[in-house]
């Protein structure tokens, strides 16, 4: 039997590298397909290299564009290479683009699909991931979910339990196989920053996307700077819209390019405060005892909250809540993790997988 993993952006390739690890293991045949919705080398290849991922068997290079475009053309891209190849499955991850067009995809062709990361909802339909998840979940026929929480959004959406697998989550694992490469020390230094620093990434639509919403939250993050100063590795989604609105390096600040999966990790783990908008990043300050404020109005990661350093914050309260953490101090894992984020999620994924191909009764 085949298996294709269909990746496209920078959390799928973290997600994917222990599932791809796990059926190597026990001898599965498997393929990666690139989509090229993320292409710059900083976005991209450094993943590659930094979690060990085997070469693309294709890549698709259908870059940037608006959501109509982009989905349009990763739909005519991911149908030829399915028929090319015919995998008895596709492995798809999270909630980008090029997840929700392999789905669709395999959908209309009758290929067989797993959905990594399913169940998670944010209940705002305004964001285009949260789009992705509901259709994407709806469509998979084997779900692997990291959280509890999933396995009552799924039910609740009428997913038939037998398909649905809680197995921890695979972000995870990879942030265990880094945690012996993660010292701050060699990127600090690179990057020219004080022993005491905070970091911030940002790059949600509704946070960068218009002038408005970029404004304000400059100026969040400009005061933060004030009291710790704060590395902003820049997402390209970002780079001007939060540049006009102010955010450019000074002597609190400094804005880079986005760093490698070793070196973004190891400042994390670093630093006495982390600000974000991203996904993934929820989920590894929670395991690096990092404290965490998310600017946004929901997650759909509320583990990271419940058992977790997480806290949402608006742009207007960040500051006071910046200060708090800082005061805080390094938020200690309280010992009640998130359950199965043991480093494991890509065997027991393996596992399910190797059980399913073999045609075994899979009710969990
Ligand atoms: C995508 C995902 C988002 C995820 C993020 C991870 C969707 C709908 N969104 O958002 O859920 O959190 O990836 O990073 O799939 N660009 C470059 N170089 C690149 C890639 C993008 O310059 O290698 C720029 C382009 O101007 C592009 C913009 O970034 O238009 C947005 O890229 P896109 O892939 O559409 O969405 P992201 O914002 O990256
Ligand atoms: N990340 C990275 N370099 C950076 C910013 C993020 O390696 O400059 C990693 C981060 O550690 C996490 C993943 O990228 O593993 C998260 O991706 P992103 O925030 O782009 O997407 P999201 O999780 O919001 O979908």
């Amino acid at each position: 039997p085949l298996v294709l993993h269909v990746l496209g952006a920078r959390p799928n390739f973290v997600k994917a590298a222990p599932v791809v690890s796990g059926l190597s293991s026990i001898g599965i045949r498997q393929g990666i397909v690139h989509t090229g919705q993320h292409y710059d080398a900083l976005m991209s290849d450094v993943f590659f290299a930094d979690l060990g991922l085997p070469e693309p068997v294709a890549n698709l290079g259908v870059g940037s564009g608006s959501h109509a475009r982009q989905t349009a053309a990763l739909l005519t891209g991911l149908e030829e290479v399915v028929l090319e190849h015919s995998p008895d499955l596709v492995v798809v991850y999270g909630d980008v683009n090029s997840t929700l067009a392999a789905i669709l995809v395999c959908a209309k062709l009758g290929v067989p699909t797993a959905h990594v990361e399913a169940g998670l909802r944010s209940f705002d339909r305004g964001m285009p991931e949260e789009v992705n998840r509901v259709v994407t979940d709806a469509l998979s026929d084997l779900l692997f979910a990291t959280s509890p929480d999933a396995l009552s959004h799924l039910a609740n959406e009428g997913v038939d339990p037998a398909r649905v697998h809680l197995v921890g989550n695979p972000m995870i694992d990879s942030l265990f196989s880094a945690l012996p490469k993660l010292d701050p020390a060699p990127v600090r230094e690179r990057l020219a920053l004080p022993e005491r620093y905070g970091v911030a990434t940002l790059h949600r639509p509704a946070n960068v996307d218009s002038p408005e919403a970029a404004r304000e939250l400059v100026d969040a993050v400009l005061e933060v700077s004030n009291r710790v100063h704060i590395v902003v590795p820049l997402h390209p989604r970002g780079r001007t819209r939060l540049a006009e609105a102010g955010l450019v390096s000074g002597e609190n600040l400094s804005i880079v390019d986005p760093l490698g999966y070793v070196d973004f990790l190891s400042l994390v783990r670093g630093a006495a405060l982390v600000v974000t908008d991203s996904g993934g990043v929820q989920e590894e300050t929670t395991m690096l005892g990092v404290p965490c404020l998310t600017v946004r109005p929901n997650t759909e990661r509320p583990v990271t909250i419940t058992h977790g350093t997480n806290r949402l914050v608006t742009p207007a309260l960040l500051p006071s809540a910046a200060d708090k953490a800082l005061a805080d101090g390094a938020a200690t894992p309280s010992g009640d993790l998130p359950p199965l984020w043991d480093g494991k999620a890509g065997p027991r994924i393996a596992r399910v997988i190797a059980a399913w191909l073999k045609g075994d009764n899979l009710s969990p």
